[in-house]
């Protein structure tokens, strides 16, 4: 049977009994309407035609007899470098949404047509069935093996992104006449306390503006205030490359909040330190869609009378974040990347990684003699975002045409401050930051 029939057998109600302990009719009749059987029998994730799916099934040994063929491939093998250049990909050096580790989209591709058995895609289930019940509660307790979040910490999975957040944290946090301190380290930084001045008394406690967002200002000239509520950075710059390695002590009843959208799960972390986490998935831990939010189960309960309903974290950790749907396939895929970041051995194993590629890229900078440059001070220059320029501005375009040329995409520097940055989050292979830097020695020495 070609595959697309059996994808038409799998989208039947009256598929074969659900692997998760759940029938078909669990998923709910109206939201398995959603989508038209064609579009679900030829297009897979991200796109990929559904015959990049057969070689797949075929090596994993499988026929596409039945739709039950496609309920019992499971997570793909681990996939070489080679194969992943065989199906023309090529390496992603996005900011975000970014690239995502082959094997969970391989996982994803084979998931798409037919969830373990359940005759449905994730993307037409009903968020109350028990089987998406079961991806958010494995998908939470598995980010809380990772980051070893402590019991007195709520997890959320939220919508409207990391920005929605600068809004959310001042109306949960704060009233009105409450001081909220901010430290200020690049872009990001400068919209969450912009907003923040909406719903608290925002104050700038420091800035690294004049000196063009390159560095941390020294945490003695912070002005902090006293029995503000809390203290908010950005973890990580992803525009300015500039990142806390550090984070503050904070004093009295101020808790710390931090934006690690961008250098979330790229390392451990010690939860306990913070009130307040967050962090839209789509740089290290899955598409955009979802926000993560990790908060101290103490600082819930006070929003301000006018928060949004949307906007109100109690609300939704009252309802274990299902208050309304939430970005059920999102979730689904950050549950995936949890997984296979335990796999990896966990955020300890994945720094090490993480550590060695910005190593290489960063002495490859250093070592061009100033052809290229990071303007960042060397001490908080991220392991995620790196930007740099050349020194012939001139030079830039053609750069990145090679590169695009070679399949390192996605190198142009965000508009607000030009230049190049290589986005080198968790998913981001070695070989791929390798193949940049012989692309950099080489364009140098032609150009030298
Ligand atoms: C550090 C940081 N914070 C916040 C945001 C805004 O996130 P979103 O687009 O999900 O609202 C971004 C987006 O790139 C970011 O990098």
């Amino acid at each position: 049977m070609a595959l697309a029939g059996a994808a038409r057998a799998a989208v039947s109600l009256n598929a074969m009994s659900c692997a998760a302990g759940g029938s078909a009719k669990d998923l709910g009749a109206p939201s398995l309407a959603a989508l038209p059987v064609h579009r679900l029998s030829s297009t897979a994730a991200h796109g990929v035609q559904l015959p990049a799916i057969r070689p797949m099934m075929a090596a994993a040994g499988h026929h596409a007899k039945s739709c039950k063929v496609q309920a019992t491939v499971a997570a793909a093998p681990a996939a070489s470098s080679a194969a992943v250049q065989e199906e023309g990909r090529v390496y992603n050096f996005a900011a975000g949404p970014a690239c995502l580790p082959y094997n969970v989209l391989k996982e994803a591709q084979a998931d798409l047509i037919n969830w373990k058995g359940t005759g449905a895609s994730v993307l037409e289930m009903s968020h109350r069935s028990k089987q998406f019940l079961s991806i958010i509660q494995k998908a939470e307790a598995d980010l809380r093996e990772l980051l070893a979040i402590p019991d007195n910490y709520k997890v959320l999975f939220l919508q409207g992104g990391a920005t929605s957040q600068f809004s959310a944290i001042p109306l949960n946090l704060a009233g009105p006449e409450d001081a909220v301190d901010y430290v200020v380290t690049g872009s990001w930084g400068s919209k969450a306390v912009q907003e923040a001045g909406k719903y608290a008394k925002a104050n700038l406690a420091a800035t690294g503006k004049p000196g063009k967002f390159t560095d941390i200002p020294p945490q003695s000239e912070w002005k902090l205030t006293q029995g503000a509520k809390y203290l908010h950075i950005c973890a990580n710059e992803t525009i300015q490359g500039v990142e806390f390695k550090e984070y503050p002590e904070v004093e009295g009843e101020t808790v710390l909040v931090a934006d690690m959208s961008s250098n979330f799960c790229s390392k451990p972390v010690d939860v306990s330190k913070f009130g307040l986490i967050y962090a839209g998935a789509q740089k290290n831990v899955g598409p955009s869609g979802v926000t993560i939010v990790i908060v101290r189960e103490d600082l819930l309960g006070k929003a301000q009378p006018s928060t949004p309903v949307m906007l109100d974290y109690k609300i939704h950790s009252n309802n274990e974040s299902l208050y309304n749907t939430p970005p059920c396939f999102s979730i689904y895929m950050t549950g995936l990347v949890f997984a296979d970041l335990l796999k990896q051995g966990g955020l300890a194993a994945v720094a090490k990684k993480n550590e060695e590629k910005a190593q290489l890229l960063y002495d490859a900078i250093e070592g061009s003699d100033g052809f290229f440059k990071c303007p960042v001070a060397k001490p908080v220059r991220s392991l995620m975002n790196v930007p740099f320029t050349m020194r012939d501005p001139e030079l830039e375009a053609e750069f990145l045409k090679e590169a695009t040329a070679q399949g390192l995409i996605q190198l142009k520097g965000h508009r607000s401050v030009g230049g190049v940055r290589a986005s080198i989050y968790n998913a981001l292979p070695l070989a791929g930051i390798q193949k940049l830097v012989h692309l950099m020695k080489d364009f140098q020495a032609k150009h030298s």
